[in-house]
């Protein structure tokens, strides 16, 4: 393990590599305890640089022997490297042996043991875990492998590229020898070894050239594996469609693996797979399951192009590949999805993680640029900033460029960087040399700015009719927020998707001075300064803007709209993602008056009332509904307040729901009523907002019920969570009951349990369920610290550990933050215990306290006293001790 405090990494301090690695012929003599890993690799001197001695990463490992050309040599270990001395000849072979213990190897970096089965992850620093290398992305070498062990427990043994040969061995054992003809980083390398089946296919691709495709499970999951399978299909025939990137491979393989420190990883044609993104059933798996399988698959098949064919020369260009990877499973899910109101349904989705997950990480200790100057840990940079922000970066110059601008500068991309190790400023360039007239290549620079400055930047709009002339000015500034190491910022480029209303609901058409004719009745204003006015004429009436629509842009917008001019918008809007915006903006605006009045909230009749014709409107997509019918979330109302205090919050927005609840029985009862799916389970957009919206309507009449005392709903709900056909509706039931505190709850969890305890998916779900429910006089937290004893509860098992452990710190605000500090006290143990087995997950774990400074107090000085008690323990990996060293900082 990496102890101490580590040196900070500079993206100022990139070199070019002394040595290149052409080709890595591996052998693996596989066993749990012991794998013997032989290397023999052809390395040749970069000549561009001064001659200099050859170090070679390399972490727990158990060194036998080095060879050059053959010769035994002389080497030293040096803060962590292997060091040889130049060796005479510019080009020669380097042979390593050396051992390494998969089972022992619970920070599951590396070649490591799950059930009982052997699988990598490298990325970013994991293959130096394996052997002694030039573990760096911009080292690309043609790898041989060979795998060889016992056909009993490795009947499987898979590697990067094409099969080449196989076989048995004397002793018993069997080989496979695989051969993956594109060079690679080190960090995308894979080995499996289990005991698998595979579900195949065989494809046909544009060219006419034959795939094998095939998905990897354990025995008893073979029928869990369709939708990853047609999901994979999905992709390679998008991407072939919307891009002309082509499936290169004669085959593509997912596996699935039960212990992932992630969601999934794009190694060339071995793709490998958290469980958690490849099983699903209509019996075991929900909706949101199926949406996160889809696009899962798709963002790790896209990789083979954004990632795998033009890769990053350094981790700080993470975002190279991660951000644009986003970017194109995003609109990948959103074709799929199909009409432009489930189009819409899937960006507020996307928007309302970018502002629970990436705004706090803006504005909290661990800001960063998408592009980052510095770290400790590189795992600790895998971010909502690096991915989500990186994708809005993307998408930004998406709606610089349009569709068709766009796709060519993917071409150019391509054309430009096949094979090679590139940067974030590449990407930027081919997208605005395709595009030479665009308003990215006229301020590409200013654009830049994107990629170099962390925070979010706060917009303000104000907007003044004048009657005389008929005109409506639109002054727009913004304004940068310091963030830690970064001030005085300068002015980025900010795309302002906008149309403006009349106040009856009117889209006018939009005439800025100086042109002829009006451009439609939506347009975008590029803001490039701290300060721009916008003027526009013909405008007869006073106007509602309709502001950054579709979030054309990450930043916070101060509009300064009034409620009259939100309800118009929530009636009346064009643009779906700004009429759900209104809507949550609504309930805001009464969340906060609440809390600053630190009365009950008594909900106005107008908002009710707004409310019940957005669910009763004819026509309107139920899965919309239900989103705008979802009152903003306790984390995304914290970060618009500041000395939150979680209780509070939670109370006020409880009694919201109550009221809600109440004031639309009779709407939801209809709403229940009328969406109930006919017909067989399918997982697409129509259905599944069916499910959603009538779950949507349980939970509130089950609320309502249980507040008046009332036993039919809540019977109902007991009902429809034992006969359902599907997880989506029976865990909807359940959660209608575990979240209204119902009596019936204990014996449907127990039920449920009873049914599910065989599947470790479901389990998770269970365990889930439990931890974020509502917190009620500290029934959550303490059923949590119950649970944390239940036998299966194991803290080494990611998904496990994610499924109680974050959920409750990261996802429940008022049942991990009290008065009595107990929440931080588990919070600092767990990191503690977490950080011993798997510093990757404890480091993540760590950050559910970045944003103890907005606390009110007595959180505030609790949380810090738990994160210092962290802080002062010695043996903390670095990975744990860069995120508690920021969050004092
Ligand atoms: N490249 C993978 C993906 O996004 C994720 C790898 C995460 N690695 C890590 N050390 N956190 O598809
Ligand atoms: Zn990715």
């Amino acid at each position: 393990m990496r102890e101490g405090t580590t040196p900070l990494v500079r993206r100022e301090d990139y070199l070019a590599p002394a040595y290149w690695i052409r080709t890595a012929d591996l052998t693996f003599d596989l066993d749990a305890a012991k794998t013997i890993v032989s290397s023999k690799l052809a390395i040749e001197r970069n000549s561009a640089l001064p001659v200099q001695p050859l170090r070679l990463h390399g972490e727990d490992l158990n060194l036998l022997r080095v060879l050059v050309d053959g010769q035994s040599v002389s080497f030293r270990h040096e803060d962590g490297l292997l060091v040889i001395d130049a060796p005479a000849a510019d080009a020669f072979t380097l042979e390593i042996r050396n051992t390494i213990s998969p089972e022992k190897n619970t920070q599951l970096s590396g070649l490591y043991a799950s059930g009982s089965g052997l699988f990598t992850q490298c990325e970013a620093e994991g293959f130096r875990r394996i052997t002694y290398f030039l573990d760096r992305p911009d080292v690309m070498a043609v790898y041989t492998v060979t795998l060889r062990g016992d056909p009993k427990k490795y009947p499987v043994l898979l590697s990067n590229g094409n099969l080449v040969e196989q076989g048995t061995l004397d002793g018993g054992k069997h080989f496979a020898k695989w051969h993956d003809p594109f060079p690679k980083p080190s960090y995308l390398f894979a080995v499996v070894a289990a005991d698998l089946v595979a579900r195949e296919q065989w494809v046909r691709t544009r060219s006419g050239k034959e795939h094998l495709l095939q998905v990897y499970v354990t025995r008893g999951d073979l029928d869990k594996t369709e939708h990853a399978m047609n999901s994979l299909i999905a992709s390679i025939v998008w991407d072939e469609a919307r891009f002309k990137l082509p499936l290169d491979l004669e085959r593509f393989m997912i596996v699935a693996v039960p212990d992932f420190n992630m969601g999934a990883m794009e190694n060339k044609g071995l793709n490998l797979f958290n469980t958690k993104y490849v099983l699903a059933s209509p019996a075991t798996a929900t909706d949101t399951d199926f949406d996160g399988i889809e696009s899962v698959v798709a963002h790790e098949y896209f990789h083979n192009w954004t990632g795998d064919r033009v890769t990053c020369r350094d981790w700080f260009q993470l975002s190279l590949k991660e951000g644009l990877t986003v970017f194109r499973d995003q609109e990948f899910s959103m074709d799929m999805a199909g009409s432009p109101s489930a189009r819409a349904v899937r960006r507020i989705g996307d928007v309302r993680v970018l502002r629970e997950r990436q705004f706090p990480e803006d504005a909290g200790p661990m800001a960063h640029p998408v592009r980052p100057d510095a770290y400790q840990a590189i795992d600790n940079f895998y971010t909502a900033t690096v991915y989500e922000k990186g994708a809005e970066v993307v998408r930004m110059m998406h709606t610089l460029v349009g569709r068709d601008g766009f796709a060519a500068g993917m071409a150019l991309y391509f054309e430009r960087h096949d094979g090679q190790a590139v940067t974030c400023d590449d990407f930027a360039q081919a997208m605005a040399d395709a595009n030479p007239a665009s308003a990215l290549a006229g301020h590409l620079d200013i654009f830049k700015r994107w990629y170099a400055q962390a925070g979010t930047p706060r917009l303000s709009a104000r907007g003044t009719w004048n009657a005389e002339a008929a005109t409506y000015t639109l002054t727009l500034s913004q304004q940068l927020p310091d963030t830690p190491g970064q001030s005085g910022k300068q002015p980025q480029l900010i795309p302002v998707a906008l149309g403006l209303l009349t106040r009856e609901g009117q889209a006018l058409p939009l005439q800025l001075q100086g042109e002829d004719a009006p451009q439609g009745t939506e347009r975008v204003l590029v803001l490039t300064e701290g300060e721009q006015c916008f003027t526009f004429t013909g405008i007869q009436a006073d106007v509602v803007p309709s502001l950054l629509r579709n979030f054309s842009a990450p930043v916070v917008l101060d509009d300064g709209l009034t409620d009259a001019d939100l309800l118009v918008l929530l009636a009346h809007d064009s643009d779906a993602f700004n009429r759900w915006e209104a809507g949550q903006r609504l309930a805001l605006n009464r969340i906060k008056a609440a809390l600053g009045h630190g009365e009950a909230v008594q909900l106005d009749a107008p908002f009710i009332e707004a409310m019940r014709s957005l669910l009763r409107e004819p026509g309107l997509d139920p899965a919309f509904k239900e989103l705008a019918l979802t009152l903003p979330s306790e984390i995304y109302v914290a970060e618009q307040v500041s000395d939150v205090d979680p209780q509070r919050l939670h109370t006020v927005r409880e009694a919201m729901l109550d009221q809600l609840a109440t004031a639309l029985q009779a709407d939801w009862t209809w709403a229940w009523d009328e969406h109930q799916v006919a017909g067989g389970y399918r997982p697409d957009a129509e259905q599944s907002g069916l499910r959603a919206l009538a779950n949507r309507a349980l939970a509130m009449l089950v609320r309502a019920a249980t507040l008046s005392g009332e036993p039919v709903w809540p019977g109902k709900a007991y009902q429809r969570f034992k006969d359902a056909t599907n997880m989506t509706d029976r865990l909807g039931a359940l959660e209608a009951l575990v979240g209204a505190h119902h009596e019936l709850a204990q014996p449907a969890l127990e039920r449920f349990y009873a049914l599910f305890r065989h599947d470790p998916l479901v389990l998770d779900k269970w365990f889930m369920l439990q931890a974020r429910a509502p917190e009620k006089n500290g029934q959550v937290f303490a059923q949590v610290k119950a649970l944390l004893k239940h036998p299966d509860f194991k803290l080494g098992n990611p998904n496990r550990a994610r499924a109680l452990l974050f959920v409750l710190t990261a996802s429940n605000p008022a049942a991990f933050h009290r008065t009595d500090a107990a929440g931080y006290v588990l919070w600092a143990d767990k990191v503690i215990e977490m950080d011993a087995i798997n510093p990757q997950l404890a480091s993540r774990f760590a950050r559910s306290l970045d944003r103890w400074r907005n606390l009110a107090e007595p959180y505030r000085s609790a949380a810090r006293e738990a994160i210092a008690r962290v802080a002062a323990k010695a043996e903390l990996s670095s990975d744990t001790r860069e995120i508690i060293e920021r969050a004092l900082q």
